[in-house]
């Protein structure tokens, strides 16, 4: 198992890009499933998220190679087994329920289970299938899914989920008639989605409002098509440029989708411009001070900054308060913060953070992929060393962060844990 040494206090100065978005390509990947002529994939991360689902779908009956950030599918003959081993370590391969379902009508997918932060279950998905004529059994911790062809149906979700939506989504392309998703994701991953399956054949409109029109179609071709840039590995570096009182260009920065975010960190201090080069993120001459924030589905704050602006925060001036609506149980990292010197007290869902002057480097433990992004960002500000344990959550959605960072000016090294 490997760990970030981190020496703190450098000022990140200079350029640094934005890899393609996991949470885009992952649904993108396994409509793949859906195509019945070879696709080819650009721009997708090199991550082991990605590598988990290649491997799925490998076993799935979908043979892929991935060379250079693109992946090439083939198109075969389908095996609806999703097994334990792989679905265990990463929770979107609930994902390929849906397409299969479509496809061959049968599905063995192995449930989740719990993760890291909250419950997470995938009721919505199996409801919403079920009301497009799929049939569940559970058996031995798997999902036994089946049914005729699906067909077309009114499905209203009860909260927003960017999983469910995606399931839906494809599960909805190739079936019988219309079907409308309403209280669906509004996040530019679904957009995304729709546009690769759009790109396909798909008849779909309103991807990207909370009402999602689909009329299925006989058949899907694949294409080549480009998966967008990771808003949230965008956002992370923004933050770590105000974090470190520094001056960063984003290169392939998705301003649009991050909106929200960069409304927050101006509040708390920095600038923010849009460039026809990338977006340019410098921290304000009197430094950070302190904001609030709520996460929301988006448009709203996402979730998955939480954790990095309350990085930020611990380093502000003044009080902050963080507000956390989508996910139980995702103050992990908070624990982890205080002991490099961090004021938060937590409370339920909200957590309040008082800055203090400096943060003092320690060993620290990242729990989930976000927590881990957080407590690098407090490493970079922190006096002294820093170094953060079970890094494997941070290689799960951020290609060579160590590498990227050390580019424009950190000093973070690898080791053996
Ligand atoms: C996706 C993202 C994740 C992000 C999250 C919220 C991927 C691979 N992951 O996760 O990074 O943090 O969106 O933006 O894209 N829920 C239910 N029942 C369901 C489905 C969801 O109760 O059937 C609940 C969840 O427990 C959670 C909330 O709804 O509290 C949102 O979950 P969801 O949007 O589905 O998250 P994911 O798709 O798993």
């Amino acid at each position: 198992m490997d760990k970030l040494v981190i020496e703190g206090g450098r000022t990140l100065n200079g350029e640094i890009a934005v890899s393609g978005s996991k949470n885009a390509a992952l649904p993108i990947l396994f409509a793949s499933i859906l195509l019945d002529s070879p696709c080819t994939f650009s721009n997708v991360p090199d991550l082991r998220d990605i590598h988990t689902t290649l491997k799925l779908l490998h076993l799935l009956g979908v043979p892929c190679t991935y060379e250079n950030h693109t992946v090439r599918s083939e198109p075969g003959e389908l095996i609806p087994e999703a097994p334990y081993d792989l679905v265990r370590t990463m929770r979107a391969s609930v994902l390929c329920l849906g397409p299969l379902l479509a496809r061959i009508g049968l599905a063995r997918v192995a449930l989740p289970g719990g993760c890291a932060i909250g419950a997470r279950p995938v009721d919505q998905h199996l409801k919403g299938l079920e009301l497009m004529g799929a049939h569940f059994d559970l058996e031995g911790g798997n999902i036994l899914g089946s049914c005729e062809k699906l067909t077309g149906a009114r499905i209203v979700f009860d909260m927003v989920t960017v999983g469910g939506t995606e399931n839906l989504l494809m599960a909805a392309v190739l079936a019988d008639g219309e079907t409308i998703l309403e209280n669906a994701a509004c996040e530019p991953e679904i957009v995304d989605l729709a546009n690769f399956l759009v790109a396909c054949g798909a008849d779909i409109s309103g991807q990207g409002t909370s009402v999602i029109r689909v009329r299925g179609v006989p058949s899907l071709s694949g294409t080549s098509y480009a998966v967008m840039p990771d808003r949230i590995e965008a956002g992370t570096f923004l933050a770590a440029a105000g974090i470190t009182g520094g001056r960063l260009l984003v290169k392939n920065c998705p301003y649009d989708e991050l909106k929200a975010v960069i409304a927050k960190l101006e509040e708390m201090g920095m600038s923010i411009t849009h460039h026809p080069g990338g977006v340019l993120a410098e921290c304000g001459q009197l430094g950070l001070s302190g904001t609030e924030v709520e996460t929301r589905p988006y448009p709203g704050f996402p979730t998955d900054m939480q954790a990095q602006i309350m990085a930020l925060m611990t380093v502000a001036k003044g009080a902050s308060v963080v507000e956390e609506r989508i996910f139980e149980n995702r103050f992990m990292h908070v624990l982890e913060l205080m002991r490099m010197g961090a004021r938060i007290k937590v409370s339920g869902h909200t957590a309040m953070v008082h800055g203090v002057p400096t943060l003092t480097g320690a060993p620290v433990m990242a729990s989930d992929l976000r927590a881990s992004a957080s407590l690098v960002l407090a490493g970079l500000a922190a006096r002294g060393t820093t170094e953060v344990r079970r890094i494997y959550h941070l290689d799960r959605g951020y290609e060579c962060i160590e590498n990227k960072l050390n580019a424009v000016g950190a000093c973070i090294r690898r080791a053996e844990q």
